[in-house]
């Protein structure tokens, strides 16, 4: 099925995607003012659910927004978009909606605009990538899921141009997150994450990977990482619903453990393989 003829829900209704239409005074169009969620569904469960749902209704609550539908009904609609029974991720994008004119204040009244999607999940590269340290250009609410992304935009756009995949988002001398995954790093065995706040987005990905890891028997701490940890960690990895768990070989153009994936990795992403099998096969939810 080809992407534009997808299916595709827009405030209430089920349609194909290019029927799809937001009209230009939508508040999301405007100013980016919404909030979305990204979710990963696995042999047509989704993953964390529920998670997917507290965290869309924080970014919410964070705007000044309620969430526009109950659990069963967002549940309801993902059911809908899934697409077979392939590794696919839904997005769901709340907006504040479509006002009579072009104005910063948030009206009284307004009705949200609401949609989702489903599409494939794009290959998750096996081996190391590549990664670069930026200095951070965004907001001071970086937990909450807002759409507003163009700071991230332009540094995943300084990563690429940089030669690659990743960028290291680096604030007052601390690393904090990837443009699109949370940060972790692995000193001496134990894994290091950076404390929820924010600085970074509350990862779901983040929370099973930390969740994951002690259940195979790792020690996890969250705390801050010094760019002079991150460089001399013995791995980095990024993680996301997107793209799972990756490890980074390069950073800066050196290598990260030897320029090869590292042990730790290997173990926790094998883990993590495990816990998909599971959903996929529904012994877990
Ligand atoms: N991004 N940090 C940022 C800035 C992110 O944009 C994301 C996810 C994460 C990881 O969160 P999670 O594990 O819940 O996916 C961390 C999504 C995938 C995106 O924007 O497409």
């Amino acid at each position: 099925m080809s992407l534009s003829s997808q299916l595709v829900y827009l405030n209430g209704e089920f349609m194909p995607q290019d029927q799809a239409r937001i009209p230009v005074l939508d508040r999301g169009f405007l100013f980016g003012d919404g909030v979305y969620e990204v979710i990963p569904v696995y042999g047509g469960r989704p993953l964390r659910l529920a998670e997917h749902l507290r965290r869309l209704e924080r970014s919410l609550s964070a705007i000044h927004m309620a969430s526009p539908l109950s659990d069963e009904a967002w549940s309801q609609i993902i059911d809908r978009l899934i697409d077979g029974p392939e590794d696919q991720q839904i997005y769901i994008q709340v907006t504040r909606g479509v006002q009579p004119k072009r104005d910063h204040a948030i009206p009284a009244t307004i009705t949200p605009t609401v949609y989702a999607m489903g599409s494939r999940i794009a290959p998750i590269p096996t081996g190391g990538i590549k990664a670069v340290t930026v200095t951070d250009i965004r907001w001071d609410r970086c937990d909450i899921k807002a759409i507003t992304l163009l700071a991230n935009v332009l540094l995943r756009q300084e990563a690429i141009s940089r030669g690659a995949a990743e960028a290291v988002i680096v604030r007052d001398g601390l690393a904090l997150e990837g443009a699109a995954s949370n940060l972790f790093i692995v000193q001496k065995q134990t894994i290091i994450t950076p404390p929820k706040g924010d600085t970074i987005l509350p990862g779901i990905t983040r929370d099973l990977v930390l969740e994951i890891a002690q259940a195979a028997g790792f020690e996890t701490v969250e705390r801050t990482i010094s760019l002079p940890e991150l460089r001399s960690a013995d791995e980095i990895w990024f993680t996301s619903s997107t793209r799972e768990i990756l490890s980074v070989t390069e950073l800066d153009g050196l290598p990260v453990s030897g320029g090869e994936t590292g042990p730790v990795w290997r173990s926790v992403l094998a883990a993590y393989q495990d816990y998909k099998r599971r959903l996929r096969e529904g012994s877990i939810s």
